[in-house]
């Protein structure tokens, strides 16, 4: 009899083992796919604003390249969006634009970056995935930090040209996207997804 209420025990005991094991290694394969997906829409995303930002500073400079960014950078992250069905944004700890402020999610993934960089991990590297469930709804959310490069530093450094600098405060009178250095964490890209 006690053997017998063992073995059931251990019957049970294994099958909600291996339920266990098979929805997280499913769990895994997904977010490992979601990650995937993420980031060929980042470069799709990154390589269209990076484009229209060269064209810009071809034409007429930064000064120039700064209406581009200003009438543009919105449309795009919004066409990227409706495309893929889910959110893509970028954001930051010193935004420029008040609409791109991180929501307190982001600005705790953020900071974290920030300590992953001080802890001496290449911005390139440093990424962040998860999966929240919010009123029963499954959210998959994904952030890549965005480096500063030198071709950042005539809009975001320290030395902005007077023309540009007077822009920038016609146009963002809240801008904190300034005082940028090569090497800094200039923001991050941010990604909403709703998992069926
Ligand atoms: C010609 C000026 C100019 C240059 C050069 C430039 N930016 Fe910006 N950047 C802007 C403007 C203007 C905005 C605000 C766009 C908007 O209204 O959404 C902006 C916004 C951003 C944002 C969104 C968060 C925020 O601050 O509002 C990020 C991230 C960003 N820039 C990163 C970069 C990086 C990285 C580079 C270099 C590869 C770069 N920028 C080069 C003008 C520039």
């Amino acid at each position: 009899m006690r053997l017998h209420i063992k073995k059931v025990l251990m019957k049970h005991l294994l099958t909600v083992l291996f339920s266990l094991l098979i929805t997280t290694s499913v769990y895994a394969v997904d977010e490992e796919r979601l990650i995937q997906e993420s980031q060929l829409a980042i470069k799709s995303f990154a390589g269209q604003l990076k484009s229209e930002l060269m064209a810009g500073m071809q034409k007429g400079g930064p000064l120039h390249a700064m209406t581009v960014c200003h009438d543009l950078a919105e449309d795009i992250a919004r066409d990227h969006s409706q495309k893929l069905g889910w959110e893509i944004s970028r954001t930051s700890l010193k935004p420029r634009n008040t609409k791109n402020s991180p929501d307190s999610w982001e600005a705790a993934v953020l900071n974290t970056f920030e300590q992953r960089k001080a802890a001496g991990e290449p911005i390139d590297n440093i990424d962040h995935a998860e999966i929240n469930s919010i009123n029963g709804e499954s959210q998959f959310r994904y952030m890549k930090a965005i480096p500063t490069q030198p071709l950042c530093l005539s809009c975001h450094g320290d030395n902005i040209a007077a023309d540009v600098s007077e822009k920038i405060d016609h146009l963002y009178p809240n801008d904190k996207a300034r005082g940028f250095k090569l090497g800094d964490i200039r923001g991050a890209f941010s990604i909403k997804r709703t998992i069926e």
